[in-house]
């Protein structure tokens, strides 16, 4: 029997995480009938490459999806919100990155690794999310624990690169630097604040109980994609001068006895992780390695001294990659195969 083949389009072609779409489809050979680029109207004219072809970017309209398959959405919530449901409506199966459908309970929130059965919910809305970009590491890191272990509570801080926040963000960094360096005023057009050589507290907007939405992803969407609401989850969440890969500082307590050498035997052989944990040869995972990459890394699993059953560790991987279009075209792999 022929491969099965499937009409493809991207809604957020020209974005930081659009442009690393085509680019998982490219390398992981995805099997295409045909690839189409949407963005807003200010890219026609534009052509974007993939295999070695340049295809020409059309602007993303409600009737873009009449003869298409599956659609990868990352064109940040209001952009999802509008175009999803009617590209649903003709037929396609829209994987989304945005925040927009996450907490719907008709819609499954999946990281392959962890909960790929629940795409086989994809029908009731025809529409699957993405989780965000910190949460999908994490649960990649934790989740073998979590079966074997049973985690009570994850107390994480997390160090996130400024791509999170699209191609303006890498651009103000750069430019504050350059400037900053060259003794210059700075401009600030995406940040309230200079993020060229400062770390700032605030990710996503504040809500009333003085988390931000970002803090409140990390614990709502670790439940649902863990499947399990017993979890207690809090998290602080601080964007950092780094252009690709999200670092975070992980503290776990358990329900049985665990040690340090438990979770790295364990990590060992998880699906999507790579443990680098070589204190001795200064080897840990870092944002500068893991950019470009697909995994998650893990190191300095240590013992949390001050706990029963507690292990600090440090999770690193490329938000932009498994953080988001590697991630969303895992799933639609997936899909293609088990579903379509
Ligand atoms: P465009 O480049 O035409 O503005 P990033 O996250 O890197 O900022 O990228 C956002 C992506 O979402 C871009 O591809 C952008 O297209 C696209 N986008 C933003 N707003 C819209 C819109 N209203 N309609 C279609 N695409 C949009």
């Amino acid at each position: 029997m022929a491969e099965k083949s499937f009409h493809v389009a991207v809604a957020g072609a020209t974005g930081a995480v659009g442009n690393q779409m085509i680019a998982c489809l490219e390398e992981r050979n995805f099997p295409l009938k045909s690839l189409k680029l949407l963005a807003s109207a200010r890219s026609v004219g534009k052509t974007l490459k993939f295999r070695g072809e340049a295809i020409p970017v059309e602007e993303l309209k409600e009737n873009s999806f009449s003869n298409v398959d599956i659609a990868l959405f990352s064109a940040g919530g209001g952009t999802s919100l509008k175009f999803s449901p009617a590209a649903a409506k003709s037929g396609c199966v829209v994987i989304d990155n945005s925040s927009a459908w996450r907490m719907d309970p008709d819609i499954p929130l999946v990281v392959p690794e962890v909960n790929a059965h629940a795409i086989a919910q994809y029908k009731t809305k025809g529409i699957i999310a993405n989780p965000n970009c910190s949460t999908i590491q994490m649960v990649v890191a934790l989740n073998p624990i979590h079966r074997r272990y049973r985690i009570k509570r994850i107390v994480v801080s997390t160090y996130q690169a400024v791509s999170g926040t699209g191609q303006k963000a890498i651009v103000e960094l750069l430019e504050q630097t350059r400037a900053f360096l060259e003794n210059r005023s700075l401009e600030k057009k995406v940040y309230p604040h200079r993020i060229a050589f400062n770390c700032l507290p605030h990710i996503d907007v504040f809500l009333e109980n003085g988390y931000t939405k970002e803090e409140m992803k990390m614990v709502n969407e670790t439940r649902k994609i863990m499947e399990d609401e017993s979890i207690a989850v809090t998290a602080t969440t601080i964007r950092v001068p780094v252009i690709y890969s999200h670092s975070e500082s992980i503290n776990i307590e358990t329900e049985e006895p665990i040690s340090a050498a438990d979770v790295r035997e364990l990590l060992q052989d998880a699906p999507g992780v790579k443990v680098v944990d070589d204190p001795a040869a200064n080897r840990y995972p870092m944002a500068i390695d893991a950019a470009g990459q697909d995994l998650t890394f893990v190191g300095r699993i240590r013992k949390d001294e001050s706990i029963a059953n507690g292990i600090n560790m440090w999770v690193v991987a490329d938000n932009i990659r498994k953080g988001a279009a590697t991630n969303a075209v895992q799933i639609a792999e997936i899909l293609g195969k088990n579903y379509l």
